[in-house]
């Protein structure tokens, strides 16, 4: 029988969410790491909340009426960068290729959307996830590391840097204007919600921004132009979103400042991409997208 590849109805929720937990309740346990998808409820939930995003896009593959996977791509407009993920596929299913096809189908319709940029953040410790991307043209840029742990507080920030909340476009734009120049594209979309939720920080010196953060947390993400202004970011969280946030594994100073700190390493994550990459220019923290 042929497989089917078509896009996701909210009726097809519960099947697809509960593959999601399923096939990380499968690499989880094996590996002794907590499940990224805790629940069937959080794995039919987050596909919903997929679904309702409109720079969100996701197929799924059948086989005579019964999911078996299901794959998302996610655009982040003005950002040239597009994301893959989750992708999955039902444990039993597994070795059939079908991780194989939905991946194609996701860089075709990003191919489509016009974008070269292809991110995701891959869990290091499956192998199969690995070659898969691999053989679809991802190369490894940045491991990383979950970071789980209290908020800081501005107890713990000695730094007399001016720290406050984005409050209008034009503290979007010069934020902005600092990604761009460290990443090398704007990522605008997800400032301006970060501004709207009221988490945004930025760090000001004699009218000059030094860094600034789209919420301290796994879908957040944070520029600086040191690691002393990276701290001063993560200092001054008053919460941290989700379960945690990603900090690239190879910046010693700020993981062993968390460690001392009391945080702790919770997972590892690889960031990989296709296409056009600038090593950020200064100390940075990724999203679980990018
Ligand atoms: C990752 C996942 C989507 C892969 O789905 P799949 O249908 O098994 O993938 P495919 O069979 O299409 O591709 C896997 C490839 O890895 C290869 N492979 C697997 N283990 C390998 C190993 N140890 N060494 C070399 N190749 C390996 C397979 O041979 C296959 O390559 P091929 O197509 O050239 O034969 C599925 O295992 C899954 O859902 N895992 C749990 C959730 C998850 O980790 N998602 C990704 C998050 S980053």
């Amino acid at each position: 029988m042929s497989l089917v590849i078509r896009p996701i109805e909210h009726n097809d929720a519960e099947s697809c969410g509960n593959i999601g937990y399923e096939a990380h309740k499968a690499i989880s346990s094996a590996h002794g790491y907590p499940s990224e998808q805790h629940s069937e409820e959080f794995g039919i939930g987050l596909i919903n909340s997929l679904l309702d995003n409109p720079n969100s896009w996701g197929v799924l593959a059948e086989r005579q009426g019964k999911t078996l996977g299901s794959i998302f791509l996610h655009e982040f407009p003005p950002s040239p960068v597009a994301v893959i993920g989750p992708l999955t596929v039902h444990p039993a299913a597994e070795g059939g290729g079908i991780g194989r096809t939905l991946m194609e189908a996701a860089l075709t319709r990003a191919s489509k959307q016009n974008h070269d940029q292809i991110r995701l953040v891959q869990s290091p410790s499956h192998i199969r996830s690995f070659v898969l991307y691999t053989k679809c043209g991802f190369t490894l840029r940045e491991p990383l590391f979950l970071m789980q742990g209290q908020p800081l507080k501005v107890s713990n920030n000695t730094s007399s840097a001016n720290v406050r909340l984005l409050r209008s476009d034009s503290d979007v734009s010069v934020c902005d204007e600092l990604c761009k120049s460290i990443h090398g594209f704007s990522r605008e979309m997800e400032l301006r919600q970060a501004k709207d939720q009221g988490i945004a920080t930025m760090i000001e010196q004699n009218g000059v921004i030094t860094g600034y953060s789209a919420g301290i947390g796994i879908l957040g993400h944070a520029v600086a132009n040191s690691n002393e202004d990276l701290k001063v970011l993560i200092a001054n969280a008053s919460v941290i979103l989700g379960p945690g946030f990603f900090v690239p594994a190879r910046n010693h100073e700020i993981i062993n400042w968390l460690l001392e700190c009391g945080f702790q390493i919770g997972w590892p994550a690889n960031l990989m991409t296709i296409g056009p990459y600038q090593e950020p220019l200064a100390p940075f923290l990724p999203s679980l997208a990018y």
